[in-house]
């Protein structure tokens, strides 16, 4: 006799406002150029601004782009 398969959560994905997205549940991350990430953890940040030092995981470098961005629109530019 086998055991029952555990019970699997669903994956959940939160978009965050000029910033990652959080990734709850998964076991794997596939990037953009098919490459597969293990998920060590319960939830992920998978970066969307494609500036990481990290990628796909978010670093953080949204911030500083999203200021500079911010900056350059009140200068006019
Ligand atoms: S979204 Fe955070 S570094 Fe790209």
């Amino acid at each position: 006799m086998t055991a029952a398969p555990a019970e699997r959560r669903p994956v959940v994905v939160t978009a965050c406002p000029d910033g990652p997205v959080l990734v709850r549940g998964a076991d794997v991350v596939q990037d953009a150029d098919g490459a597969s990430h293990a998920v060590t953890r319960p939830v992920v940040a998978v970066c969307t601004c494609r500036r990481s030092g990290r990628m796909p995981w978010c670093d953080g470098t949204h911030k500083a782009v999203e200021r500079a961005k911010r900056r350059k629109e009140q200068q006019g530019g």
